[in-house]
């Protein structure tokens, strides 16, 4: 099969599996099939503590970052939930009901969850589906009913569940019993499955959360966030509304990337339609930083109704690559990737990124440019040239002209 044709018959797939879930709603127990809303219709945008923070987290902290995420512009660009990951809680009391951190939340849970509520955004947390996190802190193993039930009392909507203290288990079984707790909660919370990869979610997680990791956890290098790109491209049809691959959390803003890097990173998570989790410390973000995170051209192809994941569509060999997604429009969203640390001359075709050929308008995502003329005819007839920076990207919106 020619790479264009994969890539075309991936698409197709992936909008057949969309029109199929959609027509039979959530897997549902009983005969009589209730509605239940689809969570994260389209890849889930928010915030999360570990990348930058580690087991630093406080009530201060997480109001501090709502309060960032609504004046840095954040939650106008989409962003929902601030989720708190590793550390928050320290035992369980003697009905087994787990137990903040005291200290680092004084008011308990419920009323940071309020405050996180007033700011117009979502609140989320992090168990374990063994029986203690990979910090050495409870687990739900055993509690999940329990745990389900006291995040709703909470007012909780996200759940990360990792896979520490969890080797002897089967993490299929387990994991639907957590969404089966979600469920009897009464609670819509998204499930978000943190077992790395290592047990193939791609293939049996769709019915069960609503994201999983596909991957060991990032670092703040180019060399890792690449790594995690490629291993998360290899599960492109099982993405889809409701139903995410996840590369893991993003780095931008923490540091170890040029800003050219870190837009190469927060363009292929967008192309892959993967969760947008911002890792860094909203409160501080350099202008730059924040226009990366906040790039909306970008943010609409990860958000884009059709929920495809794209992925590579051209190799030209030499660490240039070709990577495209299909919008709702009829448009295709292009990723050019240069992974070497030179600036590369590159090609866009038409017939590899999945449209026929003819006149078709460009739209740089970067630069915020529609982009010159480059052909006899005054339109782009069936490829562009480009050039891109080493260790970066170069971002489209390819759309045809209708004739
Ligand atoms: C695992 C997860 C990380 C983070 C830590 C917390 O490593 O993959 O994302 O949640 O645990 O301890």
């Amino acid at each position: 099969m020619s790479r264009t044709t994969a890539f075309a018959s991936v698409a197709a797939s992936v909008v057949l599996a969309v029109v199929a879930a959609c027509a039979q709603g959530p897997a549902t127990t009983g005969s009589a099939p209730a509605a239940r809303p689809l969570l994260a219709a389209t890849p889930p945008m928010g915030f999360n503590t570990w990348n930058r923070f580690g087991c630093n987290v406080s009530d201060t902290l997480v109001r501090g970052i709502a309060d960032a995420m609504v004046s840095s512009g954040m939650k106008d660009a989409g962003y929902q939930y601030v989720v708190i990951d590793d550390c928050w809680q320290v035992s369980r009391d003697s009905t087994g009901r787990v137990v903040p951190d005291p200290e680092r939340f004084p008011e308990g849970m419920k009323a940071l969850a309020d405050y996180v509520h007033s700011k117009g955004l979502k609140f989320g947390l992090y168990t374990d589906a063994g029986d203690r996190t990979c910090q050495g802190r409870p687990g739900s193993y055993g509690h999940e009913d329990q745990d389900a039930r006291t995040y709703a009392a909470w007012g909780v909507d996200y759940v990360k569940v990792d896979w520490c203290h969890a080797d002897s288990l089967d993490a299929a079984t387990r994991y639907t019993i957590v969404r089966n707790a979600f469920r009897q909660s009464g609670r819509p919370m998204v499930l978000s499955i943190c077992e790395w990869g290592q047990n193939r979610p791609w293939e049996w997680a769709d019915t069960v959360g609503q994201l999983w990791r596909t991957t060991n956890d990032i670092w703040d290098s180019w060399q890792s966030m690449i790594w995690n790109a490629d291993a998360n491209a290899r599960h492109q049809a099982a993405a889809g509304p409701g139903h995410w691959n996840d590369p893991d959390m993003l780095e931008v803003g923490n540091g170890g990337m040029t800003l050219d890097e870190y837009r190469a990173h927060f363009s292929l998570w967008a192309i892959m339609a993967a969760p947008l989790i911002a890792g860094n410390d909203l409160r501080h973000m350099s202008d730059d930083i924040r226009d990366i995170l906040t790039n909306k051209e970008v943010i609409a192809v990860d958000q884009d109704s059709l929920g495809v994941q794209g992925g590579v569509v051209f190799d030209r060999g030499g660490g240039v690559q070709v990577w495209a997604k299909p919008l709702a429009d009829g448009s295709a969203a292009v990723v050019v990737l240069d992974e070497r640390t030179d600036s590369a001359g590159a090609y866009v075709r038409w017939a590899d990124i999945g449209l026929k050929n003819g006149p078709a308008t460009v739209r740089d995502l970067w630069a915020h440019q529609d982009l010159g003329v480059h052909t006899d005819d005054g339109t782009f007839a069936d490829r562009l040239t480009t050039r891109v920076p080493g260790h970066g990207v170069v971002m489209l919106r390819i759309t045809p002209v209708k004739q």
